[in-house]
């Protein structure tokens, strides 16, 4: 296949990266990964490699080391950049916020120093819809009003922020900041998925590693919110579905002019049980639990609406939460401990 051009994946080797690079490589791109490896795995790239042979480069590089990050991007011409690298668990961002404002705030920066200084412009960025806050209403559109809960969520509507003013200030920047919702699932092959470090903060993978028999149980945080059985909605979007909607970002960013955010979910809510419920379906064992108290800062119900996806990038997931556990125990099974 004719390269579509070169990209540079930063967080390459993490879960949603991992699997946009397959899918990258699968639409005739050739990948560039930058990845520190803090909280991700070297294996997640050679898998990439084994499931879609191309045109993939690994660097072990931390966005902050200004030097080797240009060293990288001068090696080669750069297209596009989509930005993954950052870190994402919530309660370790209240307790050691400077940690998540380096890794997730200078990083940028400093990558777009690098890149701003060689003239690419053309960049995706990770962005999460927890910089809605607590939304008024749901499904969730882009022009809801924006907020942040914790340092974590403030870092990364402090990135979007700092990619609307650069687009403002600077012609020529073309930005697409995409709000995934609930990434779940893994690549169908089982051989990439999701690999916590630690005790798995979301949902999941907390539930499949119960099933694995990793953990006795699933706490439930909290069966007493106002929904239809007391437990907390979201929109739980298959990665494949999120991957796919990467690649169609990079096509679309010859068509958009400066900074704009758009939702990656499928704008169907379920409820913590339901997840509970599918997951047992996919493992054919019942998954332990118990309901607890709720977990400060959960937000009662949301999702989004994909609407603008679709008009813009011409997007839209297709896969079911049926396919996201099966796809999610497939891994998790065929790799309980996952890369290790
Ligand atoms: C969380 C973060 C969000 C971040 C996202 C991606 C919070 C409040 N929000 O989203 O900012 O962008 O992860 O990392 O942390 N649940 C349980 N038991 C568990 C784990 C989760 O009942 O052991 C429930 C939660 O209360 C929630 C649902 O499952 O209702 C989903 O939780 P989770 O997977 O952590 O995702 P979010 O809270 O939506």
């Amino acid at each position: 296949m004719p390269s579509q051009g070169t990209v540079l994946v930063t967080g390459g080797a993490g879960f949603i990266g991992s699997h946009t690079c397959v899918a990258l490589l699968d639409a005739g791109w050739a990948v560039v990964v930058l990845d520190n490896l803090s909280n991700s795995s070297a294996v997640a790239v050679e898998r990439v490699e084994e499931l879609s042979p191309g045109d993939l480069t690994f660097h072990r590089v931390d966005l902050r080391d200004r030097a080797a990050v240009g060293a990288v991007v001068d090696e080669r011409p750069i297209d596009a950049v989509i930005h993954f690298a950052g870190l994402k668990a919530v309660g370790e961002s209240v307790v050691d916020p400077l940690r998540y404002y380096s890794n997730n705030v200078v990083a940028t920066v400093t990558l777009l120093e690098v890149l701003r200084e060689r003239e690419i412009r053309d960049v995706v960025f990770s962005s999460s819809c927890t910089v809605y806050g607590d939304p008024a209403n749901v499904p969730v559109a882009e022009s809801a009003p924006l907020s942040a809960a914790s340092p974590y969520g403030r870092s990364k509507l402090f990135i979007e922020e700092i990619f609307r003013d650069l687009a403002a200030a600077e012609p020529g920047w073309r930005v697409l900041l995409l709000r995934y919702f609930n990434p779940v699932g893994a690549h169908q092959s089982g051989r990439i998925g999701e690999d916590p470090h630690d005790v798995p903060n979301n949902l999941m993978p907390f539930v499949m590693q119960v099933a694995v028999g990793r953990r006795d149980r699933l706490t439930v945080f909290g069966g007493d919110y106002p929904t239809p059985d007391g437990t907390c909605i979201r929109d739980y979007i298959h990665v494949e579905d999120v991957a796919a909607g990467h690649v169609a970002a990079l096509d679309a960013l010859d068509r958009i002019e400066g900074c704009q955010a758009v939702n990656l979910g499928t704008g169907t809510g379920s409820s913590v049980l339901e997840v509970v419920q599918a997951a047992s379906k996919a493992v054919g064992a019942d998954i332990p639990f118990v309901i607890g108290a709720r977990r400060p800062g959960d937000v009662v119900a949301t999702w989004a609406d994909p609407s603008l996806a679709e008009e813009l990038l011409g997007w839209k997931a297709n896969r079911t939460l049926d396919d996201m556990c099966a796809d999610h125990w497939r891994w998790q099974s065929t790799n309980p401990d996952g890369y290790r």
